[in-house]
């Protein structure tokens, strides 16, 4: 990592400084939402978009010419790596990852190997080759966490209420820890090879944790996040760790090992920083659809979270989630640039 690189407003943030103006970056600021994207996607199915380290780079760069935001997020998906191992799986347009043979049992286990480098060549070639293009602009890499991985591949695709997830969990723990801690490995190994490849953070989405209890959390889940985020702890690069509906989690996601907490929008900003405690950064927390309200508006809410996050060590800004396909690509170029433009005068 060059010094300037060091410097940059994002990875300050995340190290609990306070940089001359707070960074911002957008969950799924890739994607849909840009006409460029769906252009260049045309014809080509996701899953085979995230091993041409051609669309890789040119999709990751977009939102980054486009809007200045402080950092790139790597275009690719939180079932990639299970894909490079070659579990049978798809993304399908409009619904999200579906999985031929949901986990049901422990013979079912064997396919979860652990990743080789020549697995992902095409994906590491493109962290390569982003690093050059991106110059002082840091790279997140990112995994999905043990638990949001497992849920699609004991559901078999997204699901509502995880039932079948939750049936797994409680009737067959042992099971249950046995999948959480291959998911463990191969997102540790993962994230391992991103930053190898020249990342300069990391993002573990647990999108999906919040639909446990705390205490179910602690039990089942947290161990397994732990052991991702302490795989990579020797690497030296702040580690992320967000998802949805997580406010009552908020503090147990931080004590997993994180650098920064993300926070979704249900939690005001000064409440998460008090719920995440001393010794952690903060990530977020507009709600994706505010975007679609008037400028002012729009601004006023991210000044709120600006200031409500002034006794945060460290704020990045970000969405409380990810960027809706329909958002109009302007009113987050404008976002960027009020919260670049925005002096906080909260104490
Ligand atoms: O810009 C970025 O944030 C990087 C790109 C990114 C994608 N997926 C690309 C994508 C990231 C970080 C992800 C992670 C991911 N994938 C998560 C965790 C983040 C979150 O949103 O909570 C989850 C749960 C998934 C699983 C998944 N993949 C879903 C739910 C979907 C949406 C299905 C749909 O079509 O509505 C996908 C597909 C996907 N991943 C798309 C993109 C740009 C859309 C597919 C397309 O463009 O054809």
């Amino acid at each position: 990592m060059t010094s300037t690189m060091t410097d940059s407003a994002f990875l300050q943030a995340c190290r609990g400084e306070r940089p001359d103006h707070t960074p911002v970056w957008f969950m799924r600021q890739a994607g849909r939402s840009l006409p460029e994207y769906l252009a260049l996607r045309e014809g080509t199915a996701m899953l085979e978009s995230c091993f041409r380290t051609d669309m890789v780079v040119e999709i990751t760069m977009q939102p980054v010419r486009r809007y200045g935001v402080d950092a790139a997020i790597f275009f690719s998906d939180i079932v990639v790596p299970l894909k490079a191992i070659g579990v049978d799986l798809d993304i399908v347009p409009g619904v999200g990852p579906v999985v031929a043979d949901p986990i049901r049992s422990a013979a079912q286990l064997t396919q979860f190997r652990d990743i080789e480098p020549d697995d992902v060549s095409p994906i590491t070639d493109a962290v390569t080759a982003l690093v050059g293009e991106l110059g002082t602009t840091p790279l997140i890499g990112f995994a999905g966490a043990p638990f949001t991985l497992a849920s699609y591949l004991v559901e078999g695709g997204p699901s509502r209420d995880h039932r079948l997830t939750k049936q797994l969990m409680y009737s067959e723990p042992d099971l249950w820890h046995a999948l959480l801690g291959r998911m463990a490995a191969i997102a540790g190994q993962f994230l391992r090879l991103q930053v190898e490849a020249g990342a300069s953070a990391v993002q573990l989405f647990d999108s999906w944790a919040g639909t446990l209890s705390l205490a179910d959390y602690e039990t089942y889940v947290k161990p397994h996040s732990a052991a991702v985020l302490d795989s990579v702890a020797d690497l030296g690069v702040p580690r992320i760790h967000f998802g949805v509906g997580t406010g009552e989690l908020l503090h147990s996601m931080g004590d997993a090992g994180a650098d920064v907490v993300g926070v979704d929008w249900r939690v005001p900003m000064d409440e998460a920083v008090r719920r995440v405690g001393p010794g952690r950064a903060v990530q977020g927390n507009l709600d994706p659809t505010t975007l679609f309200a008037p400028t002012e508006f729009v601004h006023s809410r991210a000044a709120q979270i600006i200031d409500a996050a002034s006794a945060a060590e460290g704020h990045v800004f970000n969405l409380g989630h990810g960027v809706l396909p329909a958002t109009d690509p302007d009113s987050l170029a404008r976002l960027v640039d009020f919260v670049h433009g925005y002096e906080s005068t909260a104490s």
